[in-house]
C-alpha cells in the first residue's frame, strides 16, 4: 500500500481517491503521525499544503526512516519541503502561479515521467517556488514559468512536482502517478471492488463468528451496502431496522422497505412518524430540530434493537472520509451544522461497534454496492439529509406542511428523472418558505405559500455550485407544482453557491 502524508491540502483526498482508481490501495495519515513502517508500505506521497514552508512552524514530517529508503512523492508543499530541508531554497513567487501550464522535458529518462508527451498539460496552484534545488537533486521537467516543475534525486527513488497530477486538468496525471505506484513503488493493481467484498466478508465473518448484528437503513448508498456486505457474511444474523420518521420523501418508506425485502434483508420497518412529528411541534430553530430528530432516533431504534435477543454488535455505515483525521493548519474549524447520522447510538446502546465501510470513498462504495447488485435506483439516489424533510420546512413542522412539501418534491424530482437530468445533478429538492405570497387564479386574489427549488452540482458536499438547469425545464415545473399542489403559488429557484451559502437551508 501507499502512505499519503497530509499536510492539510484541499486535494489531499483526491489523490487517494485517484491512487485508488489505478486500484491501488492507499492510505491518509497527518504529516506529524508517520505510521510504523512496516513491508506492505511501498511507497509514501507528500500532500500539498495552504502553509508555506518558510513560515515559522510549517508542517515539517520525520523523514528520517522514508526518505532515501523508500519511494517518495513530494507534490507541491510536499516537493518545496523536499527542497527547502534538505539544502535547497524556496521563496515567493512574483506572482502567484495558479492554472494551465505545459511540460517541457530535455530527455525523458525521469521514470516518473514515462509515457507521458512532450508539452503535456498540467496544473499549477502554489504562492512559492522552488528557486534552487539542493547538490544532488536534478530538474526534471519545466514549464514557461516554472523552472523547477519537477525533480528526482540522484540515487534515491526520490521525487517531487511543484504541479498537481491528481487534479482533472492535469490531463496526464493519472499516468504520472501511476508511474510513481505500480513502476516505481512496485504496488500491484489488486484493490477492486470485487477483491473488497471477498476480504471483506472473510474478515466480518472471523469477527463477528455466530453473533447477531443490529444495522439502521436510511434509503441511502452507504448503510444500503454495508448491510449487503454484513447480509453476505452472517445471513441471517443480521436484522436491519429502517425507521419512518415521518420526513422521508413522497412514498419513500414503502417503496425502499420492498426493494430491501426483495434484496432477501431481514428488515424490520418501524412507523415512528406521530412520535417524531409530535415532538417537533412548536420547534422552529434549525438546530433544536436537528438535536430532536437525532435524539428520537436514538431513542426508536435502541428500543427496536434491544427486542433482538442477544444482539451484540451495532453495524454503521461510516465511510472513509468521515474517519481520515484532519489536520488543521488553520486552527480548529467551527461546527456550522450539527449533523445527525447515527451519531450518540454506540454508547447508548452498549453495543461493540463494527463499520464495514470505513476504507472506502464514496465513489468505491457506489462500486462495491454495483458488485454486490444493489439496485442502480439505490445505487444512484441523491444524498438526503438524515433529519430530512424537516430541514427543508421553514418555520414550524405540521403534518399538513409535510405532506405539502412531499407532492412539490415528487414532482420536481420526478421531473429531473423523466428529463434525464437526475443523474447530472448531485443533489436537489425543494424548501418550503415560511413566507405568504399574493397571487391571482382566474378571477381571485390568493394569498398561498412560496417554494424554492435547489439542484446543486458537488462531489462530496463540500463544496456545491447551483445547477444551471435549463429555463424551459424550470418553467415546466413550475407550472406543474402551482397547477397540481394546492397551497403554492410561487416557485423560485436557488442560485447560490456553497461557500458563501449551504446546500440545506437549515
Ligand atoms: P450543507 O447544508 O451542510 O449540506 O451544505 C451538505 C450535505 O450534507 C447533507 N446534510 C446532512 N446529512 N445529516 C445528514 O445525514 C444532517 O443532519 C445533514 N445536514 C445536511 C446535505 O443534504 C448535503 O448533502
Amino acid at each position: 500500500k501507499i502512505i499519503i502524508l497530509d499536510f492539510g491540502s484541499q486535494y489531499t483526498q483526491l489523490i487517494a481517491r485517484r491512487i485508488r482508481e489505478i486500484n491501488v490501495y492507499c492510505e491518509i495519515h497527518p504529516f506529524n503521525k508517520v505510521p510504523a513502517l512496516t513491508p506492505e508500505i511501498k511507497g509514501v506521497i507528500l500532500s500539498g499544503s495552504p502553509s508555506s514552508v518558510r513560515e515559522e512552524g510549517a508542517p515539517t514530517p520525520d523523514l528520517t526512516h522514508i526518505k532515501g529508503k523508500l519511494p517518495l512523492l513530494g507534490i507541491c508543499y510536499g516537493a518545496q519541503h523536499l527542497s527547502h530541508n534538505f539544502g535547497g531554497e524556496v521563496a515567493p513567487s512574483a506572482s502567484r502561479e495558479y492554472g494551465r501550464a505545459n511540460l517541457r522535458y530535455a530527455d525523458n529518462s525521469c521514470p516518473l515521467l514515462q509515457n507521458v508527451t512532450q508539452h503535456s498539460q498540467v496544473w499549477m496552484s502554489h504562492g512559492d517556488t522552488i528557486v534552487k534545488l539542493p547538490n544532488n537533486y536534478k530538474i526534471t521537467a519545466s514549464t514557461d514559468e516554472v523552472k523547477v516543475a519537477a525533480f528526482q534525486v540522484a540515487n534515491e527513488q526520490t521525487y517531487g512536482l511543484q504541479f498537481h497530477p491528481e487534479v482533472y486538468h492535469s490531463t496526464e496525471g493519472h499516468q504520472i502517478l501511476k508511474n510513481f505506484v505500480c513502476n516505481i513503488c512496485g504496488c500491484e493493481q489488486n484493490w477492486t471492488p470485487d477483491s473488497f467484498v471477498d476480504t471483506t466478508v472473510k474478515s466480518l465473518q472471523e469477527k463477528l463468528g455466530n453473533d447477531k448484528v443490529v444495522l439502521g437503513l436510511s434509503g441511502g448508498v452507504d448503510s444500503s451496502v454495508a448491510a449487503l456486505l454484513l447480509h453476505r457474511a452472517i445471513g441471517k444474523n443480521l436484522t436491519c431496522i429502517f425507521v419512518d420518521n415521518g420526513l422521508l420523501r413522497k412514498d419513500e418508506f414503502t417503496g425502499v422497505l420492498d426493494s430491501y425485502q426483495h434484496m432477501g434483508l431481514n428488515v424490520i420497518g418501524v412507523d415512528a412518524r406521530d412520535r417524531f412529528l409530535s415532538e417537533l411541534k412548536g420547534k422552529t430553530d434549525p438546530e433544536e430540530k436537528r438535536k430532536t430528530i437525532g435524539r428520537v432516533f436514538i431513542e426508536v431504534f435502541d428500543v427496536e434493537a434491544h427486542k433482538i435477543q442477544d444482539v451484540k454488535w451495532l453495524a454503521q455505515g461510516t465511510i472513509y472520509p468521515d474517519i481520515i483525521e484532519s489536520v488543521s493548519v488553520n486552527g480548529p474549524s467551527v461546527t456550522i451544522k450539527s449533523h445527525h447520522n447515527v451519531g450518540g447510538l454506540p454508547e447508548k446502546m452498549h453495543l461493540k461497534v463494527v463499520e464495514p465501510l470505513n476504507l472506502l470513498f464514496k465513489d468505491e462504495v457506489r462500486r462495491v454496492g454495483r458488485s454486490l447488485n444493489l439496485e442502480e435506483t439505490i445505487l444512484n439516489r441523491h444524498p438526503f439529509p438524515g433529519p430530512g424533510l424537516a430541514i427543508r420546512i421553514l418555520g414550524e413542522i405540521t403534518p399538513e406542511r409535510v405532506a405539502l412539501l412531499q407532492e412539490v418534491d415528487h414532482i420536481f424530482i420526478n421531473g429531473l428523472k423523466t428529463s434525464g437530468l437526475y443523474d447530472s445533478v448531485w443533489q436537489a429538492g425543494v424548501i418550503l418558505l415560511p413566507v405568504q405570497t399574493v397571487g391571482v387564479m382566474g378571477d381571485e386574489r390568493t394569498y398561498e405559500n412560496a417554494v424554492a427549488l435547489r439542484a446543486v452540482s458537488s462531489t462530496d458536499g463540500m463544496t456545491a455550485d447551483w445547477v444551471h438547469l435549463p429555463y424551459e425545464f424550470l418553467a415546466n415545473i413550475s407550472n406543474e407544482i402551482i397547477n397540481k399542489v394546492r397551497g403554492v403559488n410561487r416557485v423560485v429557484y436557488d442560485i447560490s453557491s456553497k461557500p458563501p451559502a449551504t446546500i440545506e437551508w437549515e
